[in-house]
């Protein structure tokens, strides 16, 4: 069945980027001049999904606002001559079908998830974790959406990571089935350092069955009452539904981590032409008095 829905969380309070999330959403969080979010919008529009949920909460307001029309704004480039600025940001607002709805509740990753089932309304969906950005081509999603489409199972994009970094993310174990893909035998958030089953961690894109609602109404609540997307996932794991994808891409940014947000600014910056040569300049400087 095709993917035609994709779902962005983004309601958490972003408690890593305090105190810039007081404030702000961290998936508003610049890399340069855009926002994370953009980002991951444009890698499910690239992907061929336009139809996007994205799940807010309290605060998030200028997510909203960012793929909106900004009407005063446009009417005061005219004004200054700066007509020209006027359809980048346009095509900002018509890149998607943007829908939104609220978490009410702060109830971890899971329960955000399931506020989508509405509007999936029975097909499978991609989710696109909003704080991670994945460069490469074609887009991680896509290559997702493919492996569902070969399969008709749920599907987990993995990457490997070394071994003292685990602990920090979803871990799968699994046998092999394809040149990229594993049949998922195991699942586990974040593991204790020295436990994980694989050095296979998810990178926060997903592309699940409809069947992941049930499995999360019926999951226990995880540390601190929350509802992790990795623990909801094993009744279909215990099934044989799922799927890991050793995914094809240049690099992932989990921009939820200060040092890959300093990392990812860098590399984009170096990507532009306009400041390419200056900031080499100076990472050679800074290179030499470290
Ligand atoms: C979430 C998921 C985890 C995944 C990670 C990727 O964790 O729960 O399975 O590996 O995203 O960034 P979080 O980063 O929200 O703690």
């Amino acid at each position: 069945m095709k993917v035609e829905k994709a779902v962005i969380p983004a309601a958490g309070f972003g408690t890593r980027f305090l105190p810039f999330t007081k404030a702000m959403p961290k998936e508003m969080l610049p890399i340069i001049d855009k926002p994370t979010i953009h980002f991951v919008v444009e890698e499910a529009v690239n992907s061929g999904i336009d139809d996007i949920l994205i799940i807010t909460g309290k605060g998030k307001h200028s997510i909203e606002n960012y793929f909106d029309r900004n009407s005063e704004l446009e009417a005061f480039l005219e004004k200054k001559g700066k007509a020209h600025q006027i359809q980048p940001l346009r095509d900002i607002e018509e890149m998607a079908h943007i829908h939104y709805i609220r978490q009410k509740e702060q109830k971890g990753l899971a329960h955000a998830i399931s506020c989508a089932e509405k509007h999936v309304s029975g097909e499978p969906f991609a989710v696109l974790l909003g704080d991670n950005i994945i460069h490469g081509e074609p887009p991680c999603t896509r290559q997702l959406v493919d492996e569902h489409l070969r399969t008709g199972k749920t599907v987990v994009a993995v990457e490997e990571k070394p071994g003292d970094q685990l602990h920090r993310y979803g871990v799968v174990d699994g046998t092999p089935l394809g040149e990229r893909s594993l049949l998922v035998t195991g699942v586990v958030e974040k593991p204790p350092p020295g436990t994980a089953p694989s050095n296979l961690v998810s990178n926060g894109r997903y592309v699940f069955s409809p069947e992941i609602f049930d499995c999360i109404r019926n999951a226990p609540a995880g540390a601190g009452g929350e509802y992790q997307i990795t623990d909801a996932m094993k009744p279909l794991v215990e099934k044989r539904e799922v799927v890991a994808y050793k995914y094809a891409g240049e690099r992932w940014y989990d921009t939820g981590d200060k040092v890959a947000y300093v990392i990812a600014n860098i590399e984009f910056a170096l990507r532009h032409d306009e400041h390419r040569e200056e900031l080499s300049e100076y990472l050679r400087e800074l290179a030499k008095r470290l």
